[in-house]
């Protein structure tokens, strides 16, 4: 069986404690921080500052995803931060081959986002490139949101896509990913979940950690 990684998103958990939320999913594989700017999206979160801070108050896997526009300006800054992942948009990128070259440049996995409309096959010959590439099943910008059905097809084109490049890339779903709808996402390919409300909105967010790892099967 394929390795699945289960990250969850903080955007939904109580902000004013970013240490001690992310200390409830010991569990987990990573934590997903959504950077947004109310310019790539319409909602404002936080930016390179509170991501230096979280990374001096935890060990855990930081699995940057980064929602600004100028991303090519921005991203290799949080990879210097520590981060071992950094996520652009390909929507927001002037030069994503660079981008990417200048995030593994200072240590990190280098990962490309697309929201749900954006064709995947216009950066097949970039794959070898990248560490992850993130497929977006809600518009960016908010948690809560309800899953696009629509994305599956390209997530199997995606898992296609990798499986050519001989490499191990990651494949990430970020957006309505929840007990009911993980199992579509594995199937079609994907093994790194992203889960905001699903998780935060949890009694034991640790515990649904688990469970959806364990609904996450291919
Ligand atoms: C949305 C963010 C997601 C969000 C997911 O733009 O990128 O990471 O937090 O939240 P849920 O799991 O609630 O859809
Ligand atoms: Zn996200």
């Amino acid at each position: 069986a394929m390795a699945m990684r289960i990250t969850p998103s903080i955007l939904n958990a109580d902000l004013s404690n970013l240490s001690g939320e992310i200390s409830r999913i010991p569990s987990a594989d990573g934590v997903h921080l959504d950077v947004m700017d109310n310019h790539f999206v319409p909602n404002m979160t936080f930016g390179l500052p509170v991501v230096e801070c979280i990374r001096k108050n935890t060990d855990a896997f930081l699995d940057i995803h980064l929602m600004i526009a100028q991303a090519d300006r921005w991203a290799p800054a949080f990879a210097e931060a520590g981060a071992e992942s950094v996520t652009f948009h390909v929507e927001a990128a002037d030069a994503p081959i660079r981008l990417a070259r200048e995030i593994r440049a200072r240590g990190a996995r280098a990962s490309m986002a697309l929201k749900p409309a954006t064709p995947i096959e216009p950066y097949a010959d970039m794959m070898p490139e990248l560490d992850m590439v993130l497929l977006m099943t809600v518009e960016p910008g908010f948690g809560g949101q309800k899953f696009l059905d629509l994305v599956l097809p390209k997530i199997e084109r995606t898992r296609e896509l990798v499986k050519k490049t001989g490499q191990e890339i990651w494949i990430q779903v970020d957006g309505g990913v929840s007990l009911e709808t993980i199992e579509r996402c594995a199937a079609a390919g994907a093994d790194t979940f992203v889960a905001g409300s699903a998780v935060y909105s949890a009694a034991d967010p640790d515990k649904m950690v688990n469970d959806l790892r364990g609904k996450a099967v291919a």
